[in-house]
């Protein structure tokens, strides 16, 4: 989605901006642009396209100056060409930056065009740049210009915006689309993702939801939104300058995939005390609302619904709570019964997707309490939410979640067990568990190093059009996963089903040019498994089973067995992601798709 930063500062910032935009490429868009004041006069350059267009149309007509803001876009209103890319400009005097959406925008727009507006792009920004020019012409300051047009805005938005009457300031404001401001010596930054700014600084100061700001190279003033001066926290960035480089790696998803040992080791370790889960890492109100839980609502969208599925077999199978899952999009439109002590658990890497942050505002006064498990401190979710668990996978750059994936999944688990003592979970079976888990991070080495085995099984893939994706319990949702990761980045149309419903429809699809991947269980269900793969073999369909040793299941033509380490039960479908992230990753690679920025796809959608 969209990408914002904005800078003031002594030097000359156009550098700064080009690569706070390249480091929020990964968040997905489809054209950029920047709006330098020079001292004199705002000036502007915008391109369709990667920012790679915009730097080159940088080197023929340079920006210089000492303050200015910049955008990524991924568009909404309005088509992905050059008139529609931000900043957008009131006249040659204001330029204003946008993400999210302004949804009264046009009876807006309809007001300014009775004024004598003209406007020169489709989108719904436009109509923000000349508010705020209207509204400075009644002679107001800027600054209340901001307060005041920003009170007329309806929708989510972040702003960054600057005027050639206002030398070096910089104006921020903040509803519902995330906005972080990068504190410096004797310059000062926004964008709304601190990613953008680490080479220039790794203080970090949050803004709320209502804030605006106005910076200058010496200050930062934040306002509320009631209007009352406030003081926010500057916090240090945690995981060094590094993590958010390829590393050696060719492409983000890889390394990502690659970083999983650790990163999982990093979900659970400080988290276990004497055998058990320490559940004070929850939050302190912990204890005291999981005495009172019981049932459990998930909230989530793509990779992350996926695994509040697997949290459901979790917490009914092992925890004995009921535990209900759905996407954020379907349950924040549609009237629900929320029952009497619902855990409202919301799953999300960025913990600012539009969707489930609105489900979960409409629920608050209904449930008992809510928890989030999210990627990124300070994100929205995790400062709306009663209780928190950071999954601590790291900077995850690639737009196809790997490692925010997995570490989600030891989160659930660490989540289970301690919901779980309180219902039919032994201390015994606590122990088993956490037990397993310091296993965790070597297995998922021993399915990393299936690597040059799933590369090889790859070109299978690449010249096929559909594919299909099978498994059962804990390892359905793992299929669905695979299936996505297929899709996002291959372009494959990929379909994952619970392997007994094979009959019941996608069997007619079965041929040779459909291949099937098929993600084996040790537990009960093999038997059953076993026969679906009959089904699939004697239509001759190719078939790709990723099993146990001890499965007892063979290569033969057209079954390709790839052996993967044996498992604990309860860790199999954080195990058997990683060689389904490898083979999307494979088959894109051969493709020669853009790997970690997959067409039309964002890394954090903040949007509708
Ligand atoms: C986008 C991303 C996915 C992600 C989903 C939910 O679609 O491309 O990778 O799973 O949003 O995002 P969240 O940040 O809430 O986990």
């Amino acid at each position: 989605m969209c990408g914002i930063v904005g800078a003031t500062a002594e030097r000359s910032v156009a550098g700064i901006l080009l690569e706070g935009l390249r480091r929020l490429e990964y968040r997905g868009y489809d054209s950029a642009g920047m709006a330098v004041w020079d001292g004199a006069a705002i000036n502007r350059l915008r391109r369709a396209g990667k920012v790679q267009a915009l730097a080159d149309a940088l080197d023929s007509q340079p920006l210089e100056g000492s303050s200015g803001i910049a955008h990524t876009r991924w568009a909404t209103h309005g088509k992905p060409l050059e008139h529609n890319a931000h900043p957008h400009m009131s006249g040659d005097k204001l330029a204003v930056v946008h993400n999210g959406i302004i949804e009264n925008f046009e009876a807006l727009k309809q007001e300014l065009v009775d004024d004598g507006y003209l406007f020169t792009s489709e989108t719904d920004t436009e109509v923000i740049a000349h508010l705020l020019d209207r509204s400075v012409k009644t002679g107001i300051s800027l600054l209340e210009a901001v307060n005041s047009v920003v009170g007329f805005l309806e929708g989510a938005f972040a702003l960054g915006v600057i005027h050639q009457e206002r030398p070096g300031e910089l104006y921020a404001a903040r509803k519902g689309s995330p906005l972080v401001i990068g504190v410096g010596i004797g310059e000062n930054f926004i964008a709304s993702d601190q990613l953008a700014l680490l080479p220039v600084t790794d203080r970090f100061m949050f803004l709320e939801e209502g804030d605006t700001a106005l910076l200058t190279q010496e200050n930062i003033q934040v306002w509320d939104r009631t209007g009352e001066i406030v003081e926010r926290k500057v916090s240090r960035y945690e995981h060094g300058v590094s993590a958010a480089d390829k590393g050696g790696f060719k492409h983000y998803m890889l390394k990502e995939i690659y970083e999983q040992p650790a990163a999982t080791q990093a979900a659970f370790h400080d988290r276990i005390q004497d055998g058990l889960v320490n559940e004070n890492v929850f939050g302190e109100q912990a204890a005291k609302i999981f005495d009172q839980v019981k049932q459990i609502q998930i909230i989530a969208c793509g990779t992350s619904y996926h695994a509040g599925m697997i949290a459901k077999y979790w917490m009914e199978g092992l925890a004995g709570i009921p535990c209900h899952v759905e996407v954020a999009s379907e349950y924040r439109y549609r009237p629900v019964v929320i029952q009497q002590g619902t855990l409202f658990i919301s799953i999300s890497q960025s913990g600012e997707t539009a969707d489930t942050l609105a489900a979960l505002r409409d629920v608050q006064d209904q449930i008992l309490a809510s928890l989030t498990i999210c990627n990124v401190p300070g994100s929205s979710l995790v400062r709306e939410s009663d209780l928190h668990l950071m999954t601590n996978a790291g900077p995850e750059i690639g737009v196809a979640s790997t490692k925010a994936f997995t570490t989600q999944l030891v989160a659930l688990l660490l989540t289970t067990l301690v919901i779980g003592r309180r219902f039919s979970l032994t201390q015994e079976k606590e122990r088993e568990i956490v037990n397993a888990l310091q296993q965790l991070p070597s297995l998922i080495e021993q399915s990393i190093a299936m690597d040059a085995e799933i590369e090889e099984m790859s070109q299978a893939f690449a010249e096929k059009h559909h594919s299909l994706f099978l498994g059962r319990g804990t390892l359905y949702p793992v299929a669905m996963e695979g299936a996505l990761k297929l899709k996002e980045i291959s372009y494959i149309h990929a379909e994952a089903y619970p392997a007994g419903e094979l009959k019941h429809g996608p069997l007619a699809l079965v041929d040779k040019d459909m291949p099937v991947v098929t993600v084996a269980p040790r537990n009960d269900m093999l038997d059953k498994l076993k026969a679906n793969l009959q089904e699939v073999s004697a239509r001759g369909g190719e078939l790709f089973v990723f099993a146990g040793c001890t499965q007892n299941l063979q290569s033969a033509e057209g079954v390709h067995v790839l052996g993967m380490p044996e498992i604990p039960e309860i860790l199999e479908p954080i195990v058997y992601t990683v060689p389904l992230q490898l083979l999307s990753y494979h088959v894109a690679v051969l493709k020669g798709t853009d790997v970690d920025q997959p067409r039309n796809l964002a890394k954090s959608v903040t949007v509708e």
